[in-house]
């Protein structure tokens, strides 16, 4: 059966090439502890320095200001957790988003139960935070304004050199969860103004369980979750995760190298599908920015459907998609996004997306059009939703 897979947002494949390079570090003499004084450490000390040129690099970064951290989720959470004990003594007040991925919302939480006070910013029918509700949430005792670059669920671009702006004036930290624009827009920690940023290698093409989080130079920031030995600088205790860093310098590498080719690909290829989908089948929304969102990234609510059911049967067709985030499907609950955006929580439910990548093609979206149509159909047909399309 043909398989295509639209959902690059949960995951990417492992490139051939990243795949090659982290071989090297799996296999022969490559396996040393690069702490170690001896060859075997030395040799794969000097991979470990390369790799983290090589990430400094695709961000603008200094390599000095690279930590690798097992991934996304370890970032977000290092980077709230460590700008906020380091700052007490100045204040004690958070600002995030509603639509935040849970590592940065669970994370300023969890934050809220121990004394730190919160502030979770509401967002427009976009998903978009707005840079003067952002202003308006600032007091003397602000510390930390986490907020993502570009939205998991909806693709939705934030204001970021906007809020990077104010944050700098005012001087108080601030945290990007630059996870899902890693690779598909241009990140660059000064031009977005960020002090913190994380990003995770198998958005990527990298491989899972492997992340880094840039710590600008200057920024009062100190490790707050690991105990243990002094492994990077002293900002992340345990032995590295040689392969994986390897792959997450590889990757990185890739990234930026053909990211404005393949952006623009990726667009025409979302936009066909936007309109495939908007003018075949009534009853149904974008979801997210129409404009200022990701290249690859196309997330609707179909009306009197379950997004669920839609998958099972779009997989059965061979089609991976996902409705809401891979984190939240598998709950009843709609997702959080969506009911912060005003969508009502039996529309949130008709949720899909489709998140393209690299080896997608023009025909996949033939394809995804042409089989989705009899799909929602059907589905709309036996509904208990009420009316039929
Ligand atoms: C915006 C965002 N932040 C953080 C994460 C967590 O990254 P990881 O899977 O590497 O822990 C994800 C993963 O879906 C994400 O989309």
């Amino acid at each position: 059966m043909r398989r295509i897979y639209f959902d690059h947002s949960a995951t990417t494949p492992v490139d051939r090439q990243v795949a090659d390079e982290m071989y090297r570090f799996l296999t022969g003499d490559n396996f040393g502890n690069p702490s170690s004084q001896h060859y075997f450490g030395s040799s794969v000390k000097e991979a470990v320095k390369e790799a983290r040129e090589k990430v400094a690099r695709s961000i603008g970064a200094d390599p000095s200001e690279i930590v690798f951290t097992s991934g996304g989720t370890e970032s977000d959470n290092m980077a709230i957790h460590g700008a906020a004990y380091s700052n007490q003594k100045k204040g004690n007040h958070i600002i995030t988003c509603a639509v935040e991925h849970h590592a940065v919302l669970n994370t300023v939480k969890a934050l809220g139960k121990q004394g730190f006070e919160t502030t979770i910013l509401p967002v427009d029918a976009y998903g978009m935070v707005h840079v003067e509700d952002v202003e308006r949430a600032i007091t003397d005792k602000t510390i930390l304004i986490t907020i993502m670059h570009a939205n998991n669920e909806v693709g939705t671009i934030m204001p970021i050199a906007e809020i990077g702006k104010l944050t700098r004036e005012r001087k108080i930290i601030f945290h990007v969860d630059a996870v899902q624009s890693f690779g598909k827009i241009p990140v660059n920690v000064d031009e977005l103004g960020a002090d913190l940023l994380s990003i995770s290698a198998h958005k990527v093409y990298g491989p899972k369980g492997v992340g880094a989080l840039y710590i600008r130079k200057g920024t009062r920031w100190r490790q707050s979750l690991f105990h243990g030995g002094a492994q990077e600088r002293l900002r992340r205790a345990g032995t590295e995760n040689i392969p994986g860093i390897i792959g997450l310098g590889k990757a990185a590498e890739l990234a930026v190298e053909n990211m404005e080719e393949e952006s623009s690909r990726l667009t025409r290829l979302r936009d066909k599908i936007i309109e495939g989908i908007k003018g075949r089948i009534p009853h149904v929304r974008l979801t997210g920015h129409p404009v200022l969102r990701l290249p690859n990234h196309a997330s609707f609510c179909f009306e009197y459907i379950e997004g669920e059911s839609m998958l099972l049967y779009l997989d059965m067709e061979g089609v991976a998609s996902s409705s809401g985030s891979a984190c939240t499907s598998g709950s009843l609950e709609p997702s959080h996004v969506l009911l912060a955006m005003g969508i009502p929580p039996e529309l949130a439910h008709g949720n899909l997306r489709v998140t393209l990548g690299k080896d997608n093609t023009e025909e996949d979206a033939d394809y995804f059009l042409e089989k989705l149509v009899p799909i929602v159909e059907k589905l709309r047909d036996i509904s208990p939703y009420g009316e039929t399309g």
